[in-house]
């Protein structure tokens, strides 16, 4: 259990000075919105694009922000995975459910955490019905979706926090920084394809005004135990004008 819990726990039931420092542990409680997974596009009601995310850092993120104490609100695209204790989930298929649902939970957030893998595009009109298989070439119009980590952004109140992550196979540094800039976020992890599915990754973050640091490899757990003090800092900033 961790210390914000037992404080919390402990000024429901005490005197004024326990209950002024169950206050102070409270407000190091944040109200953290991770997305996780990847969406589903549909073509006909049986087909779909979508991407080999499994959703498991935005799980295990959120596992860990909820043992340190924080409201977690998780919004998750198709994904196989257990709901982490004490974690409200919210699940979602396409990106504009995503997006919708994210629009929602901002409002009351502290922290954005956007680990989902949304897709890029999404077929113009699905057909309601099953495509039928013929002898010919079959084109598929395709729209871009709404990017729901530069909507958010865009929306974001005095004080909110907002984490990207980037997924690069080529030039990363240098495409993850061009992200957190056009983006206009506090931070941002890159990942390798490689990272997608796996149990274990290896990231690199980079805050905004800062440099890249290198995140030792390890199981998803363990990478978010390591980059959750970091988020924490940068979103207590945020909200005292610090960031
Ligand atoms: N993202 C999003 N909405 C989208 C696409 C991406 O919110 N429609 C978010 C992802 O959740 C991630 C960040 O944007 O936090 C970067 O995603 P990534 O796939 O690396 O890059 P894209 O912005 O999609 O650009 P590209 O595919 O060209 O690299």
């Amino acid at each position: 259990m961790t210390r914000f819990t037992r404080s919390a726990r402990a000024s429901s039931r005490s005197g004024p000075s326990e209950q002024r420092a169950g206050r102070s542990a409270d407000r190091s409680r944040l109200r953290i919105l991770i997305t996780a997974g990847p969406t589903r596009e549909y073509i006909d009601p049986v087909r779909f694009l979508s991407n080999d995310s499994s959703g498991k850092m935005g799980f295990a993120l959120a596992a860990r922000a909820a043992q340190r104490g924080h409201s977690v609100s998780l919004i998750a695209g198709p994904v196989a995975l257990a709901t982490p204790e004490g974690v409200q989930r919210v699940d979602v298929t396409s990106a504009a459910e995503m997006l919708r649902a994210a629009r929602r939970a901002w409002k009351d957030a502290d922290l954005l955490i956007m680990a989902a893998a949304v897709a890029d595009y999404a077929p113009v009109a699905p057909a309601r019905f099953k495509l039928k298989k013929s002898a010919h070439s079959r084109v598929l119009r395709l729209a871009p979706t709404v990017d729901v980590l530069a909507d958010l952004s865009g929306r974001r109140r005095v004080g909110q926090c907002v984490i990207g992550f980037a997924l690069e196979d080529r030039a990363g540094r240098m495409n993850a920084a061009e992200k957190l800039q056009r983006k206009g976020l506090d931070a941002i992890v890159l990942n390798r394809p490689t990272a997608i599915g796996a149990d274990v990754s290896r990231v690199e973050l980079l805050v905004r005004g800062g440099r890249w640091q290198a995140v030792p490899a390890g199981e998803k757990p363990a990478l978010a135990e390591r980059l959750l003090p970091i988020f924490e800092r940068l979103a207590r900033g945020a909200s005292t004008g610090r960031a």
